[in-house]
């Protein structure tokens, strides 16, 4: 066996918040802790939200964002555990509705029924964050096993510097497997 097929896969989920340039940090401490990481991205992120070209050589694979034809082979893997970060105001309630009309909706759609950890860090404003269908879908996708992060607004302190996004706290949340 390879060192490879020994390593637990991680699919990472990335949406089009502003903070997603930052995902090269959360695939470094994955690969820190023995994770072989798998990018999906919304279409709205993998379209000039983050270095897709970067993120490729970082996992070694494509950045993977539109649905395979029946006859491609799985590029990735199965999953042994899905984070998505940073998670939107439209992913997480599209998700907790089953909409699958993306790869990355119908690979969050599909977790929870694998039965392995799903971690979710939102990036959300308060004004969105306070709409009642928002504050739903997140009940229901706890209801479903998912592991919140803390709230993360992405907004800027007075100095215009802006919290820590704490990206390994995915990481955290879905070990142990
Ligand atoms: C520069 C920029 C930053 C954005 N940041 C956020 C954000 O932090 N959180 C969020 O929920 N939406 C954010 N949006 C809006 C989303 O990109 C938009 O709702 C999009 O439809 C989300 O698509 P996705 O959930 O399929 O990735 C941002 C949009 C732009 C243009």
């Amino acid at each position: 066996m390879t060192e490879q097929a020994e390593k637990p896969f991680l699919y990472v989920v990335v949406c089009a918040a502003g903070i997603a340039s930052g995902v090269g940090g959360l695939i470094t401490g994955a690969q820190a802790r023995n994770w072989e990481v798998g990018v999906i991205a919304t279409p709205v992120a993998a379209g000039g939200f983050f270095d897709t070209e970067a993120v490729a050589a970082q996992t070694g694979r494509p950045v993977r964002s539109a649905w395979r034809t029946p006859a491609d082979p799985r590029p990735f893997p199965p999953p042994d555990a899905v984070a998505v970060a940073p998670a939107t105001f439209n992913t997480v309630n599209k998700w907790a509705a089953g909409i699958a009309d993306t790869l990355a909706l119908g690979t969050l759609c599909e977790a929870a029924g694998l039965g392995i950890p799903v971690a979710a860090l939102p990036c959300v404003a308060g004004a969105l964050a306070a709409h009642p269908a928002y504050r739903d879908s997140v009940a229901r996708l706890r209801g479903m096993g998912v592991r919140f992060g803390e709230p993360y607004n992405g907004e800027a302190r007075p100095d215009g510097s802006r919290p820590d996004f704490g990206w390994e706290r995915a990481l955290d949340l879905i070990e142990p497997l």
